[in-house]
């Protein structure tokens, strides 16, 4: 056995202003296969995450939903607990960036840099709100693209032309929050002076531990000349203050990644045999990986080792980059129900069936993985039910009938379990490697061995003929044999469907080298289900709830905000049949009151004219209503909307309401003539 590693390993922190979607879970069970694929095999892996808590989209979120940024953050941090350890992924700690740990070591982290002369003050001219006081970020100042005059384009980039340029080239640009024009402001900002580390970077990439996608990506930067960075942004800004520098921030990029320390620092606060400087310190033994998605690789694999090189700490030992997930081929579609967040899976699919999906996918470059929904149904059903837990379910009854529970004393064919005990090495490295859909395939490839054999010695024909108890055991206890290894290959994928087979086959918890013992003489319990098959209705249940998710709620969000970690904007077009199916009907408000448990809903009785019963209705406007001032007001509802079931009751129908968001949204006035039940066209 080799000596014990000691490996710190992280997944990127999601932000904490939108709810965790399949994207994320990617990452995380990538992570989560590896980490438990170490700690098998018996070395001391710790594995740490946290939210990223920080920045103006989160502030602006929580302004919104009329509570504090920490409330918000508190709220998301515990769903995403909640969703990661649903799909089984185990991490040793879950802390979020806004922590006292966090900023002591960004504060820490900034002094030594600027002591030793890497920081660099500077002014900027920026666009500033007049009316919301504050500089606004890129992408919340919209307008005409300066080149091709595309409307409605972000402050950075054309996504009609894809031309680049600042927020002041923009034609007729507006801020995002308040619509009004910006003007142009000058700021002084801290920069990180990343040129200072060009020679120290190249060095780290040339270590020999990135991966070549990686580096690639390393070397086109370098060619491109390193940019200073500007690590602070003016208050407002939900953050850490800086300092010596009133009014001013770190920028949100600068302390999420030293979320990682943080996240460290408080489970070692926990657990005191576990050195914080052993882990952090430069020369330090101990391994760390960081596993991120491509678009993160410019702040993870040049700004990230620059700072703690500065700073005087260890650079990491690699960045393992995936690509994106795509969801039936395209990228994930709010309108075509694509857009998968975690908990809508969960309330409908095992996990399992997603990490071995995903495994099945994974290698270690940074190409985009699919999730075809067809393809895994197959993979999960034939792999799975028709090639793993097949053996088990084919074996176990004889053994029970004909042998009484136990399995024979020697194995009948030990060159299948050998060919199955081989593989242990190759397997090893393919999880180190992180060839993940290797491994699976390789896996898979023995399990179909295992049901030749079965296949071949047919044990239900045996069993009928009297006399032939002992070979029927034989067989059996080989095909267990065979499945019992399989499962502890594959339990860092399935850790769930590997306790289930440990507790019918009556074993302690299966390690790495288990796969290549094998298991004799010995009682197993009663076979009990080990997975279901993937039904293609609930698969389909799940689209629908998915694009149901989306029409949620009534009040427009307010202008898409940079960095949500939401990959997808697009609205998608309806033809003028579409638009003349949809029931638009005066109502008026009989009642309003609030909803006990949904800070953004109130629940409006309507009377929707001809003589029709009152409906129910839930909408998200309570930011910008007393429910009393709602009371026999007009508006115009969605009359033909299948009710939709929610938390709170059921939804027959949806109230339209046009604005901003936030406090300004415009429902009918009242003395606008209208009357209940009018068709509006
Ligand atoms: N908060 C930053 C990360 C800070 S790490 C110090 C962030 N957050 S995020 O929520 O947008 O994304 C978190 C991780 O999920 C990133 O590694 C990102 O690449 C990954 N993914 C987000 N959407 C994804 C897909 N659609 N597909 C695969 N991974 C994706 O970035
Ligand atoms: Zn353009």
């Amino acid at each position: 056995m080799n000596p014990t590693r000691h490996i710190l390993v992280t997944s990127a922190l999601p932000y904490a202003n939108g709810a965790l979607h399949l994207g994320h879970l990617l990452e995380a069970i990538q992570t989560d296969i590896w980490v438990r694929f170490q700690k098998m095999r018996g070395h001391r892996c710790t594995y740490v995450c946290a939210s990223d808590a920080h920045g103006t989209p989160i502030m602006l979120r929580a302004r919104k939903d009329g509570i504090s940024p920490e409330a918000l953050i508190e709220a998301m941090s515990r769903e995403f607990e909640r969703d990661y350890a649903d799909f089984l992924v185990r991490f040793d700690n879950f802390h979020t960036t806004h922590s006292t740990e966090n900023k002591t070591l960004v504060e820490g982290i900034f002094s030594a840099l600027d002591t030793a002369g890497h920081i660099q003050a500077r002014t900027i001219r920026q666009a500033y709100d007049t009316q919301e006081q504050m500089f606004l970020p890129d992408r919340f100042v919209r307008g005409e693209c300066p080149v091709c005059g595309t409307a409605d384009q972000y402050g950075d980039s054309c996504e009609a032309c894809g031309s680049t340029y600042s927020p002041a080239d923009l034609i007729n640009a507006r801020s995002a929050l308040s619509g009004t024009p910006p003007v142009e402001r000058d700021s002084e900002h801290l920069f990180f002076r990343l040129g200072q580390f060009d020679a120290m970077l190249r060095e780290w990439a040339d270590s020999g531990t990135l991966d070549d996608g990686v580096r690639r990506k390393l070397n086109e930067w370098f060619e491109a000349g390193l940019q200073d960075w500007d690590i602070t942004r003016d208050a407002p800004y939900f953050g850490f203050e800086v300092p010596g520098h009133p009014g001013k921030f770190f920028y949100v990029w600068l302390d999420a990644p030293v979320g990682y320390m943080a996240s460290f620092l408080q489970l070692c606060e926990r657990h005191p045999e576990l050195d914080f400087d052993a882990y952090w310190r430069r020369g330090s033994e101990t391994e760390l990986y960081h596993f991120i998605g491509k678009d993160i690789m410019y702040f993870h694999a040049l700004f990230w080792p620059a700072v703690l090189h500065g700073a005087g700490y260890r650079v990491p030992d690699a960045v393992f980059a995936h690509g994106m997930l795509n969801v039936n081929g395209e990228k994930m579609s709010k309108s075509r129900g694509t857009f998968i967040k975690a908990r809508t899976y969960l309330e409908h699919l095992d996990p399992e069936y997603l990490r071995y999906y995903f495994a099945s996918k994974l290698g270690p470059g940074v190409d985009d993985i699919d999730l075809s929904l067809d393809d895994f149904i197959q993979k999960v059903n034939s792999d799975l039910v028709g090639k793993l837990v097949n053996i088990a379910s084919r074996c176990a009854g004889f053994v029970h009938r004909l042998a009484d529970g136990r399995l024979a004393a020697d194995l009948a064919e030990p060159a299948l379990h050998a060919a199955i005990a081989d593989a242990v090495g190759p397997l090893a490295e393919a999880y180190e490697g992180r060839r993940y859909g290797h491994a699976m395939r390789e896996i898979m490839a023995l399990a179909d061995q295992a049901n030749q054999y079965i296949d071949l010695h047919k044990p239900w024909k045996l069993a009928k003929e009297p006399g032939n108890e002992a070979t029927v055991q034989a067989v059996c206890t080989q095909g267990l044999n065979a499945f019992r290894s399989l499962t502890a290959y594959l339990k860092p994928v399935l850790p769930g469907l590997a306790a289930r087979a440990e507790a019918f086959l009556q074993i302690p918890e299966l390690t790495w080298e288990d796969a290549g013992r094998p298991l004799l003489d010995h009682r197993i319990g009663a076979f009990k289900p080990l997975l279901q098959r993937v039904d293609p209705k609930t698969v389909a249940a799940m689209l629908d709830d998915s694009r149901e998710n989306v029409s949620k709620a009534a009040a427009p969000e307010p202008a898409a905000a940079p960095g949500t970690g939401d990959t997808e904007t697009e609205t998608a077009q309806i033809t003028i049949d579409d638009f003349l199916r949809v029931d638009l009907r005066v109502a008026r408000i009989v009642s309003a009151e609030r909803v006990d448990g949904a800070d953004k809903l109130l629940r409006l009785e309507l009377d929707v004219g001809s003589g029709d019963a009152e409906r129910t209705v839930f909408s998200g406007i309570r930011s910008a209503y007393e429910p009393d001032a709602l009371t026999g007001r007009l508006t115009v509802v969605v009359a033909n909307l299948r009710p939709r079931k929610m938390r709170f009751g059921v939804s027959e129908g949806m109230v339209l309401a046009a604005g901003p968001g936030g406090r300004d949204i415009f429902l009918l006035a009242p003395d606008s003539g209208a009357t209940p039940g009018m068709r509006v066209t």
